[in-house]
């Protein structure tokens, strides 16, 4: 049987209104981290970091896929009502992990101090193909708006990667067909990541891909 999806019912609150709700995109990611749920586990990660959390409920369902084992949680998002809406999502799941919220660009308040020492980094990206003058312009766009290609947050953090990564470390990424993944893949090999594509679905219009990144090969 399938590891529950975290309660987010919370998120019908007023002052959540602007926080993304759990979509096709985040439960491919779910999906993805539970299909890795052995490989996980045998990594015995110290430190996972989840950029842009929204509700919460990636940070959460990781805490599920890697109990018994306990790891540090960081999330992290721009949005303050995510930033919210994450701690109370921690709050209602199971104490699996220890999540601590951080509202902050990327990992931007965290960088000196996480730099070589994430296990697993996950980030589902405000993508979808926008003028550049979306980005950002409200909270509720913050979510979605991604400019060029839905590339330019992502484009924003993926030279920052392989500095954050532990030596073992693994990055998650969900994107769809107009952000270009093996143009993705390609950046990240210059920046010494290897990557692949390891689960595809179409939802509606939107073709989503997560994407796995390692350092080595044999892992991603
Ligand atoms: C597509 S939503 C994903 C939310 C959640 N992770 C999920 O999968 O349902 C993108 C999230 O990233 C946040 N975000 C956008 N740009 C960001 C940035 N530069 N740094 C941190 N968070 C960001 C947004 O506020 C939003 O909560």
């Amino acid at each position: 049987m399938g590891l529950p999806t975290p309660d987010t019912a919370h998120l019908a609150r007023p002052e959540y209104a602007s926080v993304y709700e759990p979509a096709e995109d985040t439960y491919l990611l779910l999906d993805a981290l539970e299909n890795d749920r052995a490989e996980l586990q045998a990594l015995r990660p110290a430190v996972c970091v989840e950029i842009g959390s929204g509700s919460g409920c990636v940070s959460a369902f990781l805490g599920q896929v890697l109990a018994p084992h306990r790891a540090l949680i960081v999330s992290t998002d721009i949005n303050a009502a995510a930033s919210a809406a994450t701690r109370e999502t921690a709050a209602r799941a199971a104490p699996a992990a220890v999540l601590e919220q951080c509202r902050t660009r990327f990992a931007q308040a965290l960088d000196g101090r996480l730099r070589g020492g994430v296990d697993v980094l996950l980030f589902n990206p405000p993508y979808v193909v926008t003028p550049a003058d979306e980005i950002d312009s409200t909270p509720e766009a913050s979510a979605w708006a991604g400019g060029r290609d839905g590339r330019e947050v992502l484009d924003a953090l993926l030279p920052q990667v392989a500095g954050l990564l532990a030596p073992a470390g693994r990055f998650y990424l969900v994107a769809i067909e107009e952000n270009k993944p093996d143009e993705i893949v390609r950046i990240m090999a210059a920046h010494g990541l290897a990557g692949r594509r390891v689960l595809s679905r179409r939802a509606g219009r939107e073709h989503l891909s997560i994407l796995r990144f390692a350092r080595s090969p044999a892992a991603c």
